[in-house]
């Protein structure tokens, strides 16, 4: 069976067939649930939440109590040798000699990925920062398909902090393997992270026509709509359908409203003093009258705070409540095929889709810009490089292997042209046509002149900017 001793640290570690068979047992063991006590008797799972949850932790721990297997659990990182300065890989290590199984929450995006490399124990993602939380996707497209039997083709909109909720960027991609459309509506300043709508789009295909190029009655339509990526199954594209956004809302209407909080707990400082402006109409009553939300499922993770009304609560077509009751059937169904304890048949042609990216790893150069990635915390840099995927050329574009934080490096030079002389290492600027013939295995990069030089590389007269002309020769 593939899924036992599978690590889950994004929703791209399970294909479309991994995720139904989960989805299947699942609901054969919420009809049978006191059938399921012994299941995993004397299989032990660590809980181990270093940010906060009621949902995810609880529901986590209910499952394997529901299977009659045993938890360990740590909710306070205070109470750890983390606080000592302990680092994530060593505790990986050691947690992963006790027990069979570990979930993980942690605040550094990427830190899930590296208890998978280092535990001998499988792993599962509860959460890495803003970067993903794959088993809430798992309970959101379980309630999506419970309700409209399929998610193939349908009007998935996704509203609320599209940039810090990780809960959004799994289900986006999520959405996109299972052939749905995807309407964002973010509020203003909190869009969905570059390089997500990136990856979307290199990935997965279909289109994203982005708010700058809609046309004026798809801008004024009825709630701000910021872009739409189409499915690349559906029928129509958007060239031929400029009102892609009313016919969407008026003809064929949003099936699910994915409603989410500001996650304040990740807003810069900057973020922090605008928060006043950054007001998203309340999702109400009055909001969802129209003919568009006569059959929309309205759907949050949880916590709410102030972004949904209360008086939803009781409308048949609130689903939130459901969708945390169905984290335990889900989070038994994953256990107990993670743990290899059972089995369910997957389709032959079943495979997951993946891109080999050439890697990007050196004892030197560019460490990952996001603040929040777990590989430049002080107490992981010991033992962990940088690692990042060449996913694109023109431009060039790095990824990071943990956090997935995207960006383009400045400059570049090749190990293999140069004798490795100091007279004869040069290097270029990561837009000329010469950095593009740099083959991936001998690339090197930089993120400024001033690092080039340090590491005793001259500019090259392709390295532009302030020293062109300066040197003739290459
Ligand atoms: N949906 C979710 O992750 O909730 P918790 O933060 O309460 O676990």
């Amino acid at each position: 069976m593939r899924l036992a001793n599978k690590n889950l640290v994004t929703i791209d570690d399970l294909s479309n067939g991994e995720m139904e068979a989960i989805f299947s047992l699942a609901n054969e063991m919420s009809g049978t649930m006191n059938e399921q006590f012994g299941l995993c008797r004397g299989k032990v799972m660590a809980s181990l939440f270093f940010e906060p949850s009621t949902r995810t932790r609880l529901s986590f721990e209910t499952a394997m109590h529901r299977l009659g297997g045993s938890i360990i659990t740590v909710s306070d990182v205070g109470a750890t040798s983390l606080a000592k300065g302990e680092s994530i890989a060593d505790m990986a290590r050691v947690i992963g000699s006790y027990v069979d199984l570990i979930v993980i929450r942690h605040p550094w995006e990427g830190a899930a990925r590296v208890v998978a490399d280092y535990s001998s124990v499988p792993v599962i993602n509860a959460g890495d920062g803003g970067h993903q939380h794959p088993t809430q996707t798992l309970c959101d497209l379980y309630t999506i398909q419970k309700d409209k039997k399929t998610i193939k083709g349908l009007n998935i909109a996704l509203w609320g902090d599209l940039k810090y909720g990780r809960t959004v960027h799994s289900l986006i991609f999520a959405l996109a393997k299972f052939g749905a459309n995807i309407l964002f509506y973010p509020t203003p300043g909190l869009k969905v992270p570059e390089h997500v709508l990136k990856k979307l789009t290199m990935e997965y295909g279909g289109e994203l026509e982005r708010r700058d190029t809609l046309n004026r009655t798809v801008k004024d339509s009825l709630i701000p709509l910021d872009a739409i990526y189409l499915t690349p199954s559906s029928p129509h594209q958007l060239a031929m359908m400029p009102n892609l956004n009313l016919q969407v809302e008026t003809r064929t209407g949003i099936d699910a409203l994915y409603v989410t909080r500001p996650q304040k707990e990740r807003f810069t400082a900057a973020e922090k003093g605008q928060e006043l402006k950054k007001s998203h109409p309340v999702v109400d009553k009055k909001m969802l009258r129209g003919k568009a939300f006569r059959q929309t499922l309205v759907m949050h993770p949880l916590p709410r705070v102030d972004e949904l009304a209360y008086e939803l609560d009781a409308d048949p077509r609130s689903r939130y409540f459901q969708q945390a009751a169905q984290g335990v059937p889900v989070r038994m169904a994953l256990i107990s095929l993670l743990l290899g304890i059972k089995e369910v048949p997957l389709p032959a042609e079943d495979t997951l889709p993946e891109i080999e990216y050439p890697l990007y790893r050196r004892e030197f150069g560019p460490s990952c810009p996001n603040p929040r990635c777990v590989s430049i915390q002080e107490t992981e840099t010991k033992y962990l490089q940088p690692e990042f995927k060449v996913v694109n050329r023109e431009p060039l574009t790095l990824r990071c292997t943990y956090c997935e934080h995207g960006f383009e490096p400045r400059y570049v030079a090749s190990s293999d042209w140069h004798k490795g002389t100091i007279a004869t290492k040069k290097y270029h600027s990561a837009v000329s046509h010469w950095a593009r013939k740099i083959r991936p295995e001998y690339l090197i990069v930089f993120n400024s002149e001033e690092e080039a030089l340090a590491r005793g590389f001259k500019p090259s007269r392709f390295s532009g900017m302030r020293r062109q002309g300066k040197s003739k020769k290459q």
